[in-house]
């Protein structure tokens, strides 16, 4: 029931196939990348999008060049280095980018005789620890939300969004593995990961949950339906403040209000030592036409749109860290934020 069967990204035969998410649900369609520049477009324009899967195809996007340049010309590390560079363009928030990125480089700093092969294991080895990461977040997690009748959760976190289970939604895979749970999603405009990813990922493998309207979800915590809100971050400041998908923190000031407890769910690689608080965090903006009505997108127009794709939540509204490495309960009640995960 639980072995999700859903893959984002399938690395075979020297090449990456990338599900492209933006035609979920009615269509699942695979698209075969061959070069970096291509796998930075993937990301850009969120074929595939969710900070671990987006990191992950980062690093397969690095081996890619590799394959295409290395020992082809002499100048191949310049032109991997430029191929690196489109790739950490691609999209600013979900710091997994940048550390997988730098692992890929380190790598190739080594300059091992079997540079390729090195970094293709490289690249996998993300992959798979990502998966693991999950898989030990998801019992962690389940373990503190013991006896909830109720979650409710945004965005998507699933498999799509990571190697394989996912964090937040891994998370509600193993509570629901253990006892009958109603799981809410939120629809999550403007791009409607909830609505278009998250319910169609659990009905693939035989979870029932039900969908809401973003602005339905006060409504929900005061009927009393719900014990967590549980969610997963792409980039968490060193006090535990988290960046996810915007309405978010909306959720954290609700559940302030209604007495439920939130939850935010990531591997380690989510964290951003360099930072001491989410204040500086880069908060992607997207194309307002994302948002906008066609019929507004007219040159005397006085209509625009604003379209910040993520929020920051402030430790404070957060009950509860989850990550492989542990647990870190009320962050903001620990002077040293959430330093006890780091390794
Ligand atoms: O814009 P997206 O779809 O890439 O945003 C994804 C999210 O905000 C997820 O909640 C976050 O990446 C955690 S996914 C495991």
């Amino acid at each position: 029931m639980t072995n999700e069967i859903v893959q984002a990204l399938i690395w075979k035969d020297n090449a990456l196939s990338v599900l492209d998410q933006r035609q979920l649900p009615s269509v699942t369609h695979y698209d075969d990348y061959s070069d970096a520049q291509g796998v930075a477009e993937a990301i850009t324009s969120m074929r595939v999008r969710g900070a671990p899967a987006i990191g992950i195809a980062a690093a397969y996007g690095v081996v890619l060049s590799l394959q295409q340049h290395y020992g082809k010309t002499s100048e191949w590390r310049d032109i991997v280095a430029k191929d690196i560079e489109a790739l950490a363009q691609s999209r600013p928030t979900a710091v997994n980018l940048f550390w997988a990125l730098d692992k890929m480089k380190s790598v190739i700093a080594q300059e091992s005789a079997n540079l390729l092969t090195a970094a293709v294991d490289c690249a996998i080895t993300i992959h798979l620890e990502d998966k693991a990461a999950n898989r030990t977040m998801g019992e962690f997690g389940a373990d503190i939300i013991a006896n909830a009748k109720g979650i409710l959760t945004h965005c998507n976190t699933g498999s799509l969004a990571t190697g394989g289970y996912g964090t937040a939604l891994g998370v509600i895979r193993s509570v629901y593995a253990r006892h009958s749970v109603n799981i809410y999603a939120d629809e999550t405009r403007p791009w409607l990961q909830g609505a278009r990813l998250t319910v169609w990922e659990l009905s693939q493998d035989g979870i029932p949950s039900t969908l809401i309207a973003d602005s339905a979800a006060a409504w929900l915590m005061k009927s009393g339906a719900i014990d967590w809100v549980v969610v997963g971050a792409d980039r968490i400041a060193s006090n535990g403040d988290a960046a996810n998908k915007i309405g978010t923190y909306s959720l954290a000031v609700l559940a302030k209000q209604h007495g439920v407890q939130m939850m935010v769910v990531a591997p380690t690689s989510t964290i951003d030592w360099s930072l001491e608080n989410g204040n500086t965090i880069e908060i992607e903006c997207r194309d307002p036409l994302e948002l906008l009505p066609q019929s507004y997108d007219t040159q005397d127009s006085l209509v625009s749109a604003w379209n910040p794709v993520f929020d920051v939540t402030p430790a404070e509204l957060i009950d509860a860290i989850v990550t492989e490495r542990g647990v870190v309960l009320n962050p903001s009640k620990h002077t040293n934020g959430i330093a006890s995960l780091r390794a």
